[in-house]
């Protein structure tokens, strides 16, 4: 019991370290719903461990419905876990959470739906994930990184990175900015079309500077004209796409 009201004071003293929207002890204690849920999570978490699987379940089930996040009595949370704002996270079964971890609304800690047993993310310490970033998958954050809004990770990021985008890629390490020069580093699905477009357009230009070079006789003028630009059709991506993919 004195280890929950100790985690309690450290989780308050968290509050006030992370969010400069918290004034006072009472307002943190009364107002932050992210806080009722990692407390209410103490509980479920001890009844799941002494075997009262359902009511640990009810009891998660009861925080979600009074705070909108729902955190999974199997998962293991670390120290100072501080949800800002709440409504919408969701940190399933497997998930393992480190120290000093802040996630923002709509977060999801889940799984692919592919993978059994471990199948959920595992944080490490001093993270913070972005509003509405899913992390799925049994796939380890790193210390110390930090997770754009709205991204979905689906790989292992190492410690110290930032990571933006669907699917999320690295634009930070060690502070130094991450170039990517190879599309194919985002892993994006249509990051093969795009490679495959570039390579066409490419061999097209060849062709055509080659048979301007036999009917001509002469280099063709291959810069851009911005006003021809501009008073070209339209393309829609779709057609381009039509023959190849099918849609
Ligand atoms: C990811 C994040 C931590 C990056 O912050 P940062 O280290 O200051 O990095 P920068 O802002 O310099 O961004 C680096 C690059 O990533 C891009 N980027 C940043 N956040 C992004 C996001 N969520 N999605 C896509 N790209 C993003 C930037 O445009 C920039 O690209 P550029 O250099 O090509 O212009 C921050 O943008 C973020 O998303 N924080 C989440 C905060 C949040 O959820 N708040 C909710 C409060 S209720």
């Amino acid at each position: 019991m004195t280890g929950f009201f100790k985690s309690v004071r450290e989780d308050i003293a968290a509050v006030f370290e992370s969010d400069p929207a918290a004034r006072s002890y009472f307002e943190v204690l009364f107002c932050y719903p992210g806080l009722h849920a990692v407390w209410a999570h103490h509980l479920s978490r001890w009844l799941w461990l002494h075997g009262m699987r359902f009511l640990a379940r009810f009891t998660s089930q009861l925080a979600r419905f009074c705070t909108g996040i729902e955190i999974h009595p199997g998962a293991e949370i670390g120290r100072r876990l501080f949800i800002d704002h709440g409504m919408g996270v969701v940190i399933g079964e497997t998930s393992i959470v480190g120290d000093d971890v802040t996630l923002y609304q709509g977060v999801t800690l889940g799984g692919t739906g592919k993978e059994k047993g471990k199948r959920h993310p595992t944080l490490g310490n001093n993270i913070a994930v972005g509003t509405g970033a899913k992390l799925l998958g049994n796939i380890a954050i790193g210390d110390n990184c930090r997770i754009g809004a709205n991204s979905v990770v689906l790989r292992n990021v190492p410690p110290n990175s930032t990571v933006v985008g669907v699917p999320g890629h690295i634009v930070l390490h060690e502070g130094k900015r991450v170039v990517i020069t190879d599309p194919k580093d985002i892993r994006d699905p249509l990051s093969d079309v795009i490679i495959k477009l570039a390579g066409e357009m490419h061999e097209l230009r060849e062709k055509f500077q080659q048979h301007s070079h036999e009917a001509l006789g002469a280099e063709p003028d291959l810069s851009i004209d911005e006003e021809k630009e501009k008073a070209a059709p339209k393309i829609v991506p779709e057609e381009l796409f039509i023959e190849d993919y099918q849609i």
